[in-house]
């Protein structure tokens, strides 16, 4: 038999919403009073019904997450930084996969809202969707890593623009001229920061910013692995390759293998993320790190503790930092 809350109060000799106040931590309780009710809560066995309490506009303990792609090493990194907090605070972890789809985003959010989560943390950068907005009215909401384009009370993003200065001048620093980049999608605010951070990197040292250095891939493998391969086409001068992303690092690793480019005697490139695997590449890739399970923490601190009716605006910024490993060097080393 289910022991409810009624068997509770009555086994304490208190009242239904005495018993109510001392689990929600709402409202006083007397220190004994509060006792007896904890006694008859272990010796009955009694366990919450988040349903019946969500029902009552309680808190389900239930928080969601939504990420564009699973099989790209940042965001199982991402979650697990979300699910180590929930998980500090007994709440339960949805995750839903967007594949960078609004109409799908849509569909996940309107079955989220159904199940009463208490929250959401979304990756943006989805495209345009008047029906996206309608979804997420009402819904304590916190925008990691890519901007949604909809106003947002509370974030939590990489300083991305910082990261493409950060991977442009140590490649400078190296001596070279000429570096090309595999930029992000183009309609994501992460490629377009990324892609302005390193175009200031080259001008603040008096390079020239040349268009047919940039190409933008898709931050897949195989997106890195077409940019370079147009690059080369393009025959255009180049020693260096900034890419977007740690997955473009990879395609672009395997173009340049194939064209008979060495890394980094011929060619140096320079990723972004420091996913796990980047340390295990040959050569291990140089790359920008965000602190992606960071971001993750903080995301879902934000929402358990921030993103309430009324709660204060807050939007938070995380510092990257050059990972010097083996697949960028100086151009006088070839030399
Ligand atoms: O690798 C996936 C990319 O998309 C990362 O750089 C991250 O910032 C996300 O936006």
């Amino acid at each position: 038999m289910t022991v409810t809350i009624r068997d509770i109060a009555a086994d304490a000799g208190v009242s239904v919403a005495t018993v109510s106040r001392a689990l929600s931590g709402n409202g006083r309780v007397g220190e004994a009073t509060r006792a007896r009710i904890t006694e008859a809560v272990a010796r009955l066995g009694y366990q919450p019904n988040d349903l019946a309490r969500s029902l009552h506009g309680g808190a389900t303990g239930t928080i969601a997450v939504l990420v564009p792609d699973i099989t790209n090493p940042f965001f199982p990194e991402l979650v697990a930084g979300i699910q180590a907090v929930a998980n500090e605070r007994e709440n339960l972890l949805l995750l839903c996969q967007t594949g960078e789809d609004a109409s799908t985003a849509v569909r996940e959010l309107r079955h989220l809202r159904r199940k009463r989560v208490d929250g959401v943390v979304l990756v943006g950068g989805l495209a345009p969707d008047d029906a996206l907005g309608g979804a997420l009215a009402g819904m304590p909401l916190v925008t990691v890593d890519r901007d949604t384009g909809l106003p947002a009370r509370w974030s939590v993003r990489a300083d991305h623009r910082s990261g493409g200065r950060i991977a442009t001048e140590h490649l400078v620093e190296l001596g070279h001229e000429r570096i090309a980049h595999v930029a992000g999608p183009a309609r994501l605010s992460v490629a377009q920061e990324r892609l302005a951070g390193h175009q200031e990197a080259l001008a603040a040292s008096g390079l020239e910013v040349d268009d047919a250095l940039v190409v933008h891939g898709d931050f897949g493998e195989a997106g890195g692995y077409d940019a370079l391969r147009t690059l080369l086409r393009r025959r255009r001068e180049f020693s260096a390759v900034f890419c977007s992303n740690d997955l473009a690092a990879v395609g672009a690793l395997r173009a340049l293998d194939e064209a008979g480019f060495r890394v980094p005697d011929d060619v140096s490139l320079v990723g972004f993320d420091d996913i796990h695997l980047a340390g295990y590449l040959r050569p291990a890739l140089t790359t920008v790190r965000q602190p992606i399970h960071e971001l993750g923490r903080r995301a879902a601190t934000l929402l358990l503790e921030h993103a309430v009716p009324g709660g204060a605006e807050r939007h938070e910024v995380l510092e990257v930092s050059l990972v010097r490993r083996d697949s960028a060097r100086s151009v006088r080393g070839r030399r």
